[in-house]
């Protein structure tokens, strides 16, 4: 029980890979605020955690409507641990990118975090202590055709972790960038682009949601006390080729 008397707020935890980091840190002992739009989703992940004998409540909230991504701050309270997972990612050809689609890739993956982040980070540094794990993908630093304005969203995070890593004293900051990995969204819109980037990765295969919320749990537990501004590849290898 690790993570015991720490509140973890995870982003996008109604469905994928922020399900799955939901469930790890709570099953590590910390309360979990779960979120998303979906409130019917949210009261089924808090229901899982409390299961599985974990403390979880949720607040339902829009990472595209800045009002919302206050009120969350508001509603999720002091928290510990921050994992900016919630991310949409709508692949077009650069030249048929909607305006938009654009923006609402730049509003949830970039916006939210930015201003989410700008209002919970003050109370860790007064505190002197937090953990925010921010989740990119090896789409920032690896060429994908079809992904352009994703991807720059990425490298945007990318950015500010290390940005962040050095302006928050006494907060750890860092970046988790999962691979292709099999999640429902994943496998509803696009299973045949997935399984090629999962055979040419060195592994063999795409990865598993449990799996990226594992490198989630050690970044934003005690067990990585001296990591901070650093990208941990989740991908099978998939970066180095
Ligand atoms: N899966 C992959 O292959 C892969 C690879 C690299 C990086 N990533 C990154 O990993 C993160 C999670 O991906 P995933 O595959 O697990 O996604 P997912 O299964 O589609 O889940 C996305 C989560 O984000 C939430 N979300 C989406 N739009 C939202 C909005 N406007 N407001 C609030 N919440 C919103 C969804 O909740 P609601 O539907 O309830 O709103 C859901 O909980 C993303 O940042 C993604 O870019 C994924």
């Amino acid at each position: 029980m690790e993570l015991k008397g720490q509140v973890a707020l995870v982003t996008g935890s109604t469905a994928g890979i922020g399900r799955e980091a939901a469930r790890v840190l709570a099953a590590a002992g910390a309360e979990v605020v779960v979120t998303g739009r979906s409130a019917e989703r949210a009261a089924e992940v808090v229901r899982e955690i409390e299961g599985d004998g974990g403390v979880a409540r949720f607040v339902v909230a829009d990472m595209a409507d800045l009002g919302d991504v206050r009120r969350l701050a508001e509603e999720a309270g002091e928290v510990d641990i921050l994992v900016n997972n919630a991310g949409i990612y709508p692949f077009a050809p650069t030249a048929e990118q909607s305006v938009e689609t654009f923006e609402l890739l730049f509003d949830v993956n970039v916006r939210a975090l930015f201003f989410l982040t700008a209002a919970l980070a003050p109370k860790m540094v007064a505190k002197g202590s937090g953990s925010i794990v921010n989740v990119s993908s090896t789409a920032a630093a690896v060429g994908f055709p079809g992904a352009a304005a994703y991807s720059a969203t990425k490298a945007a995070i990318e950015s500010l972790t290390r940005t962040w890593a050095m302006e928050f004293e006494g907060v750890r900051v860092n970046t988790v960038s999962p691979g292709a990995v099999a999640t429902d969204t994943v496998l509803a819109n696009n299973p045949d682009a997935a399984e090629q980037i999962g055979k040419s990765t060195p592994l063999g295969r795409v990865g598993q949601a449990r799996e990226i919320a594992e490198a989630v749990l050690f970044l934003a537990s005690p067990r990585s006390s001296y990591v901070n501004g650093a990208n941990l590849l989740v991908d099978g290898g998939r970066a180095i080729i």
